[in-house]
């Protein structure tokens, strides 16, 4: 997620502008820039890299200003380089602007742009934003913004300087997290508070669809009709560092609590307005996608979840067959490696050593590889013919939370695309399932709403000594994954299993010393469930069912029920997962374990 800070006051805004990204590194980036108006001139520098290529850019130029922006991009649209770097401006460099968001109209607005003589420099939806203004712009910048800002459809924060009033600031945001800092005689803009905390704790967080013009002691809102509005200073609460989980306890509940949103940007980013898939940059021609014989999946770990409810996915929803292997597994076998083969590299960082390897080896097989990445430039997403990004934001939890269910989302919608190119799935059917994934983040918000009795269920069970997590169907996976998390956040030995195969030898663990945790959403199986429930039950197993609100057939068996909301249950580990991932992270969090970094782990397996 890109970060952005705006300064005026009384200090050199360079070194108040450097600090303030340097606070923002947590957010991830792979470029950064300023810009600040020095004797009523733009002066900009910016780079593909990291913010100290900035800094000693700066040292050998005096810069004696008091204004400016400062942005680190995570990009989005167009790879990291320094023409892609913000800050923006339009043609005569009079204007200059920083942006974190999507912009989702913005190949209509450069097209349109561009008949009218815009010459642009970059790839970005943000360069757009600057040529709007300026087309708009005669004697009030305030008001070329707001006429820009109505033309625009996606997601903003904005921070914008300007030749003509080289004593203001202008913000505004829509679905972009934004605060303005109010200081004496210096005022700030802010992505996120711990840019600016060491000068200020009083903030105001701008809502959507407002513009604010700040000088130096002066900070003004506005609404889209352009009339001025009263706003509240709130003075925040906290330390850089719990700034920077933004109030959670850690970033691993933080990260849980951003699912909904992230699934949203997704949709933003893979679906047309109308409900088609788009993926751009798929870099793969329909021709191989329409005619592919089968899917290789390798991974790792969470990721090697994803990938196996991705086999589940794909077979439901295409007529691709699909293989999951564990990148440590499939580097040392001999695969057999058909024609038309599409393998599938899924991997958060995108630097795991077992994954690196296994792509390495698929490439001498001259076979096509995509990668479902959250890191942008990371070494998987170099190495492969194709990319498809999460863009989940920055994981720092070492336990992943957010990139799974963004990985999983990514499944779906290149499933559909995929169905659809082989005219599988007609209109209808693809609208009921873009549908039912549309409703997700909503539902995983009443999920998240219910956390204190999840909290409370988790509480009553942190004393089992170990626990078993059993699924069918799509959510055997959901299993795996439920107990991996449970053991690498609370060292509790937590094995995940097909329930089909109790009989076949878990059944030997229960007693009254083992915690089941039974996943019983309504399904085709769910009696098989029920069954499964009862075995436990009979040896005085004691379980935690996950089951779907109105189900009241479940109370007869069980008491500890966490409920989810209906959903079908093709679309359900979007909605079961998170719930597990809350059981695990308070029995974890209780037991008073360093959640974010837990023992013997890394975030990214970079060594084999
Ligand atoms: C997941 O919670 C773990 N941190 C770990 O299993 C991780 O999923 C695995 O190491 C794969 O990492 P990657 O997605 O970055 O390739």
């Amino acid at each position: 997620m890109c970060g952005i800070i705006g300064y005026t006051g009384n200090k050199n805004v360079t070194s108040v502008i450097l600090k303030g990204l340097k606070n923002l590194e947590y957010r991830g980036y792979d470029s950064a820039g300023i810009a600040v108006l020095d004797n009523k001139k733009i002066f900009i520098s910016k780079f593909k890299g990291r913010i100290s290529d900035l800094e000693n850019s700066l040292k050998k130029i005096k810069i004696k200003s008091q204004i400016g922006l400062g942005h680190t991009r995570w990009a989005t649209h167009g790879e990291p380089s320094k023409k892609n770097a913000h800050p923006h401006t339009d043609c005569f460099g009079k204007i200059a602007l920083v942006h974190n968001g999507i912009i989702e109209n913005h190949d209509k607005l450069r097209k349109e742009l561009k008949e009218k003589g815009c010459k642009f420099k970059s790839e970005t939806d943000t360069e757009v934003i600057a040529h709007l203004i300026s087309k708009f712009y005669k004697k009030s910048l305030r008001k070329a913004l707001i006429k820009t800002l109505k033309k625009l459809k996606g997601s903003y924060a904005l921070a914008i300087i300007n030749t003509d009033n080289p004593e203001k600031l202008l913000t505004a945001r829509c679905d972009s997290p934004l605060i303005i800092g109010k200081g004496k005689n210096e005022n700030f803009i802010a992505s996120d508070a711990p840019a600016i905390l060491e000068h200020t704790k009083k903030v105001i967080y701008l809502k959507d669809y407002q513009v604010a013009e700040i000088s130096k002691n002066k900070v003004e809102v506005f609404n889209f009709k352009n009339k001025k509005i009263p706003y509240k200073v709130n003075t925040l609460a906290y330390d850089k560092e719990s700034a920077e989980k933004k109030g959670y306890k850690h970033y691993m509940l933080k990260e849980i609590y951003e699912q909904p949103k992230i699934l949203s940007t997704l949709f933003a980013q893979y679906l047309t307005p109308s409900g088609r898939t788009k993926f751009t940059n798929l870099n793969l021609k329909r021709d191989f996608l329409k005619n592919i014989k089968k899917i290789t999946i390798v991974a790792c770990g969470t990721a090697y979840h994803a990938g196996l409810v991705g086999k589940y996915i794909i077979e439901s929803l295409t007529d691709i067959p699909v293989e999951v292997d564990l990148s440590s597994e499939f580097r040392y076998r001999n695969p057999i490696i058909k024609k038309k083969s599409l393998f599938i590299a899924i991997s958060q960082s995108g630097e795991t050593a077992d994954t690196l390897a296994a792509i390495r080896k698929i490439k001498q097989h001259n076979v096509k590889i995509l990668s479902i990445c959250n890191v942008l430039g990371s070494s998987l997403t170099r190495e492969s013919n194709s990319i498809i990004y999460t863009h989940a934001g920055p994981e720092i939890g070492v336990a992943s939370t957010k990139a799974y269910t963004a990985q999983l989302m990514v499944l779906y919608l290149l499933t559909l695309h995929l169905a659809t190119l082989k005219n599988i799935l007609d209109k209808t059917k693809l609208k009921k399932i873009i549908s039912s994934l549309k409703k997700i983040p909503h539902l995983q918000k009443q999920i998240l709403r219910n956390d204190k009795k999840i909290k409370n269920i988790a509480k009553r069970h942190l004393h089992f000594g170990a626990f078993l997590y059993l699924g069918r169907n799509i959510n055997f996976p959901t299993a795996l994954e439920g107990a991996l998390k449970l053991k690498e956040i609370s060292y509790i030995p937590a094995e995940g299993y097909a329930a089909g195969e109790m009989k076949h030898g878990p059944i030997a663990l229960i007693d009254e010393y083992r915690a089941v945790v039974c996943i019983a959403n309504n399904s085709l199986i769910y009696e098989k469930m029920v069954s499964n429930i009862r075995e436990i039950l009979a040896r005085r197993g004691k379980i935690v069912v996950i089951a779907t609100k109105g189900n009241k057939n479940i109370k007869k068996y069980v008491k500890e029920i966490i409920y989810i909301p209906k959903i079908e249950n093709l679309f359900s580990p979007l909605l079961v997962t998170v719930t597990l991932q809350l059981f695990a992270y308070y029995i974890a969090q209780i037991k008073g374990y360093d959640v974010d970094k837990p023992r013997n782990l890394a975030k990214s397996v970079t060594v084999e």
